[in-house]
């Protein structure tokens, strides 16, 4: 199938390429598109069904969003001189399966689709959301040589998301409002740092309402919990979560291409964090233009930190078995 073009452009940002146009690939499109980041939004996939399809929805809301070109195909030549490259495709988690046990699927695909994105695209900062998505992270800086800051993993940009509507529910608080981070796996070992985490510039373990703490220890795990097992209950309903992460992911390509510098906490090599290092797992780290920056110093208690090792060794052990 030929390429769709659209007829109107704008100077705006940049270019994105979307690799795969499943429901996530496609709703991180939409939302680059209600967000405008950028100037063109390409979609690839080898479905030349779904990827017209996909297209011409997203560009039949051009009224009601910022002008950009969106245009998708079958060739990868669609994701040519593209500034960041999400890769969404691949393998998705069925009911009650753990994102792990979607690794050497999904790392197959990026070993196949990585090489030729960068032939066409050889300046792109990668963004895998594929997962697990720590393991597929470390498979495409394996495969590609590539310096850490250009393969930014989401990572737990979403968890951290669902942690912030849980403890900003609970505290009748609005979610920007508060700063609260997960860490280490986007998975079942995912780390809630409890310790630096505040309301307003109140810490959360000292937040009290008349008087009372509310984020006691039992109220934390339970949030925990809630945030690790969020993504099963989604899937469980509906077969595929994508309304959050696109939200997440766009957020995360505003800050590269905005140059914004925020703190998130994304996926790429941990180059030594108190001990921590040669594994691709989420730290909060400084995200700009040039991708994703060294972990910042963030306070740890000791439990968080144990907790952080042992997610290090899931994904390292996991990246083992792929010889990776
Ligand atoms: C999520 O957390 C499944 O990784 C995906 O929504």
């Amino acid at each position: 199938m030929g390429q769709l073009f659209s007829t109107h452009s704008s100077s705006r940002g940049a270019k994105i390429a979307v690799v795969g146009a499943g429901a996530v690939g496609a709703t991180i499109a939409y939302a680059c598109q209600i967000h405008g980041v950028a100037h063109t939004i390409a979609l690839y996939d080898t479905n030349a069904a779904k990827v017209r399809a996909q297209v011409l929805d997203l560009r039949h809301g051009s009224m009601f969003a910022p002008p950009m070109t969106i245009v998708g195909g079958t060739d990868i030549a669609v994701c040519a001189d593209a500034d960041v490259v999400v890769i969404a495709a691949g393998a998705k988690q069925k009911p009650g399966q753990s994102r792990m046990a979607l690794a050497e699927a999904n790392v197959a695909l990026c070993r196949a689709v990585v090489p030729r994105l960068l032939r066409v695209a050889p300046d792109a900062i990668l963004l895998p959301v594929t997962n697990p998505v720590d393991v597929v992270t470390q498979a495409i800086l394996t495969l590609t040589g590539l310096p850490a800051h250009r393969v930014v993993g989401s990572g737990t940009v979403l968890d951290s998301s669902r942690l912030r509507m849980l403890i900003s529910e609970r505290a009748g608080v609005g979610a920007p409002s508060v700063r609260a981070y997960i860490a280490g796996e986007h998975g079942d070992s995912a780390v809630a740092l409890w310790s630096g985490a505040s309301i307003g510039s109140v810490p959360v373990t000292g937040w009290t309402t008349d008087g009372v703490p509310v984020f006691t220890p039992e109220v934390r795990a339970g949030i925990a919990d809630s945030v690790t097992n969020a993504a099963y209950e989604v899937i469980k309903g509906k077969g595929a979560t994508n309304y959050a992460v696109g939200l997440a992911v766009a957020y995360i390509i505003g800050a590269i291409v905005g140059d914004q510098r925020l703190i998130l906490p994304v996926s790429t090599l941990v180059p030594d964090f108190h001990g921590i290092s040669g594994v691709c797992m989420s730290l909060p780290r400084l995200v700009d233009r040039a991708g994703a920056g060294a972990p910042v110093a963030v306070p740890l208690a000791d439990e968080e930190l144990a907790q952080l090792r042992l997610s290090a060794d899931r994904i390292r052990a996991a990246c083992g078995e792929l010889g990776l």
